[in-house]
């Protein structure tokens, strides 16, 4: 069994002892939780890859506890000292040309690095304590949704008896960070998150949306971000989401719904009224919760053997366009798009 800790001074120790030694410690940071290992040992790294079953192809995050750690590792510029000293620690991975520091397994070959520091103190001091930087994806199985509770990591690696566990109870966020490339001439957003597009452009003026954010790669477009083209998020349940005018998405879902034997609706608390009489779950009151709890309730469609189900849309901007990036892939991009008159 995998090894469960609170995160007290005890915990954070025995996290920083097993990351020098070269094992895998899985830690809360305020978006989920991560799997990390140290980021400058490859055999350690690869241990990850192989506990998560992660396609090799796919690189890793550095974390750091402050940002003069993420120089040495990294060819920094302009920008990326303007956004981390706006945003970090925070939700926001930056993408910069890589030192040779890192082994190349980490960043699957490719010649740049993605690194973040997190803001969650039980991360801060796990990454003060054990003084190296910790390459760490998300601490799921690959295909499955992100952790945001112990309890998550624990289903998916139980197994494991050399994995330690810090338990930091719910992540703040939900959302994975928003992964920012800053090593070409235009920032570009590669996966949305709580630092919204919105305000990479109200820092640095400009940033790219690559289209696939909110779409399937098209044959032979190649993936701004390795991740994008892998499989996520994919509960069991089929899921749909419709967008459109309010009282046109609920009469649509509700028809769906009620054609589908078993069927489950996913919506903000405020929209429940809608589907009085039908199997409806609340994602929560607003954005911020929807993003809070999406994870969680996916593994909970799969656990309670949903194999049908519809969401409504959000608006794709702010925290919505995260929100929207991930429910698409959840719904293998199945969207019934009602017209707005
Ligand atoms: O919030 C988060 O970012 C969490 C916590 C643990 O920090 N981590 C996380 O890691 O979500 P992961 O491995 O699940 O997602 C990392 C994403 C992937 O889509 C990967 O392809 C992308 O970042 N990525 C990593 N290095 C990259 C690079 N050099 N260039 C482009 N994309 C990169
Ligand atoms: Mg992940």
């Amino acid at each position: 069994m995998a090894e469960c800790y609170r995160p007290d001074q005890t915990g954070i120790m025995i996290g920083a002892t097993a990351i020098r030694e070269g094992k895998l410690v899985a830690f809360p940071t305020e978006t989920v939780y991560g799997l990390g290992a140290d980021a400058l040992n490859a055999e350690a790294v690869k241990a990850i890859f192989r506990l998560k079953g992660r396609p090799a192809d796919n690189p890793l995050i550095v974390h750091v506890p402050q940002t003069e750690a993420a120089k040495p590792l990294c060819v920094w510029n302009e920008a990326a000292e303007q956004m981390a000293k706006r945003f970090w620690p925070g939700p926001l991975t930056l993408v910069l040309p890589k030192a040779s520091v890192i082994p190349d397994v980490v960043s699957a070959g490719l010649n740049t690095v993605a690194l973040r520091c997190p803001r969650h103190p039980v991360a801060l001091e796990l990454l003060k304590a054990c003084d190296l930087p910790v390459a760490a994806p998300s601490a799921n199985r690959s295909g499955r949704p992100s952790p945001t509770l112990a309890k998550h990591v624990m289903e998916d690696f139980a197994h494991n008896s050399e994995l330690i566990v810090l338990d930091g109870g719910p992540c703040e966020i939900g959302l994975e960070s928003s992964v920012l490339d800053l090593s070409g001439p235009i920032p570009a957003l590669l996966r949305p998150g709580a630092v919204t597009a919105e305000e990479v452009i109200r820092e640095l003026g400009a940033c790219k949306l690559p289209e696939s954010l909110l779409r399937p790669l098209q044959e032979g477009e190649i993936a701004l971000s390795p991740g994008m083209k892998h499989r996520h998020y994919a509960p069991k349940a089929r899921l749909t989401l419709v967008s459109g005018p309010p009282k046109d998405v609920s009469a649509r879902i509700r028809a769906l719904a009620l054609s589908e034997q078993g069927s489950l609706i996913l919506c903000l608390s405020d929209r429940k009224e809608e589907y009085r009489g039908l199997n409806c779950r609340s994602l929560g009151k607003n954005a911020q919760e929807a993003a809070q709890n999406l994870f969680a309730l996916l593994r909970q469609l799969d656990e309670d053997g949903i194999s049908r189900a519809f969401a409504e849309a959000f608006p794709e901007d702010g925290l919505g366009l995260a929100l929207m990036n991930r429910l698409l892939r959840a719904a293998a991009f199945d969207k019934i798009d009602l017209p707005i008159n």
